[in-house]
């Protein structure tokens, strides 16, 4: 009878993680990948000429024909040889003058050759495509994608030919009120590939998914599952962590899955010790490795727990924008430098705002021991009663969380931004909690939500409803810049309706570097310092703050700031100017951060 009590009770404690059904190929690095970064052949359509035809009806000879005159006499009037290029991955905004301000159609043809290894497969690999990406192989179509942060991929094995093979992207960045983001955001609507685009070969069944991470409340015990994809689904496979001397074996069901679910002696993840560990996934049929760390995240009351222990969150936000060079991060060494920078300022933790940054940013995190807010774009006004809106959102929920969730730094998924109260808004954000939480049961949730003054002026309250449903609130204010003069701060108290754990998602204000005067002069470095200043004192005083993300690391381009001379449609927020120069309020926050280092030790 004991036993059996026992079994029961045990079955209760083990959430089991289900494998999820995306079609993502959830790590590629291990993987043969041909690249297809370069120069891509493109043309500007802004009236979608190659795919209307004049009764804006989809036309079957679209520019995705890539057609050429047999003779003299046939009327093509488009050509790909003739109309000029640009390069992948960037944005299309940054790389000629005249399409810095241009919203619409570009079309960009790649021509490769690819001799595949029998019993294998390929996949056509997005890093992302802002906004709605039409995919041709051949003259065929292969498939569209919607969103414009997050990854993608289509299966192309039984369209590739061994030579002369055409891939076209019809890249539309045009804004919808529909989409997500929607019309109006506070950062530029770059446009393009954006991000690496590469061919993939798998075996014929390989691991297609996997999420090997520790069972949410403990720090030693391994929950996850494993997902192949074939036709040879069911499989003996074995999950090696050869430092740790783990070697665990496993089979999948008819479906290809496998849960998993071990005790494991590790060395936990933290920014102190960013300990990864080569995990290999072994199936008869494939073979992968990942450098995956592994660490507990939870709340406590007001407490953030990291394995076990309160943390503060010493953060700074970051817009996915290229330093130096400007246009839309995507390498290695734009990761490097902007996480440079964060460490410099004596950061834990980064909010990548407001939509998934690139893959390098999240392993360099990773790899830097840096935790990481990631948040999809359902910012402002988004139309709550849209149902196409909700899918499209938690669509793009569902790729964030498919490409990271194996990321040790990543422990935050934030459903939105600065989203006014109101019951559709409500129920939509609590729909895209409950697809979170069941798609990855380990994060903490948030989201940057809405506080307001009660009668005395001077108080914050913090009860936006959908606070309740988070594990972490975020909050952003401006006091001191849209809100007052820096002196108000000090009269500002903050309560909260919750006994859950703040962090202040964003506070700031703007300056161009070098532009100097007093201390009440806008737009100057000394007004910026002097609302950091007091900004750091009053959040001295919330008690149950438990992080900071100052807005911004560094300025960033945006249509809503044209103020000659000053902004240049520049929102000049930075700690650091977009050319690396650090701002006098970077200081404050160093000097902040360091002392905040110095308590918890
Ligand atoms: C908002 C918003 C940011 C914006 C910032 C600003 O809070 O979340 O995207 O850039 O304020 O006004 O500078």
């Amino acid at each position: 009878m004991k036993s059996i009590f026992l079994l029961i009770s045990l079955l209760t404690v083990i959430p089991c993680v289900r494998a999820q059904q995306t079609d993502l190929i959830a790590n590629t690095e291990g993987r043969k990948t041909i690249s297809l970064d370069g120069q891509w052949q493109t043309i500007i359509d802004p009236y979608e000429t190659g795919y209307y035809d004049y009764r804006y009806e989809p036309s079957a000879s679209g520019s995705f024909k890539n057609a050429k005159p047999k003779n003299k006499s046939v009327l093509i009037e488009y050509d790909f040889d003739t109309s000029g290029s640009l390069k992948v991955p960037g944005d299309w905004n940054t790389q000629e003058e005249r399409l810095l301000f241009y919203e619409g159609t570009i079309w960009h043809k790649k021509s490769f050759d690819y001799q595949r290894n029998a019993n294998t497969r390929l996949f056509i690999y997005f890093g992302a495509a802002n906004y709605l990406a039409d995919v041709y192989l051949n003259g065929e179509k292969i498939g569209r994608h919607e969103g414009g942060f997050t990854p993608f991929n289509f299966e192309i094995t039984k369209l590739v030919r061994d030579t002369g093979n055409f891939l076209i992207v019809k890249v539309d960045n045009k804004r919808r009120r529909d989409a997500v983001p929607t019309l109006i955001t506070d950062w530029w609507n770059y446009g393009g590939l954006t991000r690496q685009v590469k061919l993939v070969e798998t075996p014929a069944t390989f691991v297609q998914d996997y999420f090997i991470q520790l069972q949410k409340g403990s720090r030693d015990r391994i929950a996850g599952w494993v997902k192949l994809n074939g036709d040879k689904l069911n499989q003996r496979l074995t999950i090696r962590i050869p430092e740790a001397k783990i070697s665990k074996s496993f089979t999948t069901d008819a479906n290809g899955s496998a849960e998993i679910n071990f005790n494991a002696d590790l060395t936990l993840w933290s920014p102190d010790n960013p300990k990864l560990y080569e995990v290999i996934i072994e199936a008869e049929t494939d073979r992968l490795q990942d450098q995956i760390g592994f660490r507990s995240i939870e709340t406590r009351g007001t407490e953030i727990l990291l394995n076990g222990r309160p943390i503060f969150l010493r953060g700074v936000c970051i817009h996915e924008e290229a330093p130096f060079r400007g246009g839309r991060a995507y390498s290695r060494e734009d990761a490097m430098t902007l996480l440079g920078w964060a460490k410099e300022l004596g950061a834990n933790f980064v909010r990548l705002a407001h939509y998934p940054h690139n893959e390098f940013m999240v392993r360099e995190a990773d790899r830097l021991g840096i935790m990481v807010w990631s948040e999809i774009p359902v910012y402002w006004t988004i139309l709550w009663e849209n149902s196409a809106t909700l899918e499209n959102a938690g669509n793009q929920l569902r790729e964030m969380i498919a490409r990271d969730k194996n990321r040790a730094a990543v422990i935050i998924w934030s459903m939105a931004n600065e989203t006014p109260l109101g019951e559709a808004r409500l129920s939509f954000l609590r729909n895209l909690i409950e697809r979170a939480r069941n798609l990855d049961p380990s994060r903490l949730i948030s989201a940057a939500m809405e506080r307001h003054y009660l009668a005395d002026k001077t108080t914050q309250m913090i009860d936006d409803p959908l606070g309740a449903y988070v594990d972490v609130f975020g909050c952003n204010e401006y006091v001191g810049w849209y809100d007052g003069l820096p002196e108000k701060i000090d009269r500002v108290e903050w309560k909260m309706k919750y006994q859950k754990p703040l962090v202040m998602t964003e506070f700031g204000a703007e300056a161009p570097y070098g532009n100097h005067g007093d201390a009440l002069t806008r737009w100057t470095e000394e007004y910026q310092e002097n609302v950091y200043q007091h900004q750091v004192r009053m959040l001295k005083r919330i008690p149950f703050l438990r992080g900071t993300c100052p807005w911004i690391l560094m300025d960033f381009r945006s249509p809503r700031r044209p103020l000659t001379g000053i902004q240049d449609f520049h929102n000049r927020k930075g700690l650091i100017s977009d050319h690396g120069e650090k701002k006098k309020a970077f200081y404050v926050m160093q000097n902040y951060y360091d002392e905040l280092k110095r308590a918890a030790r």
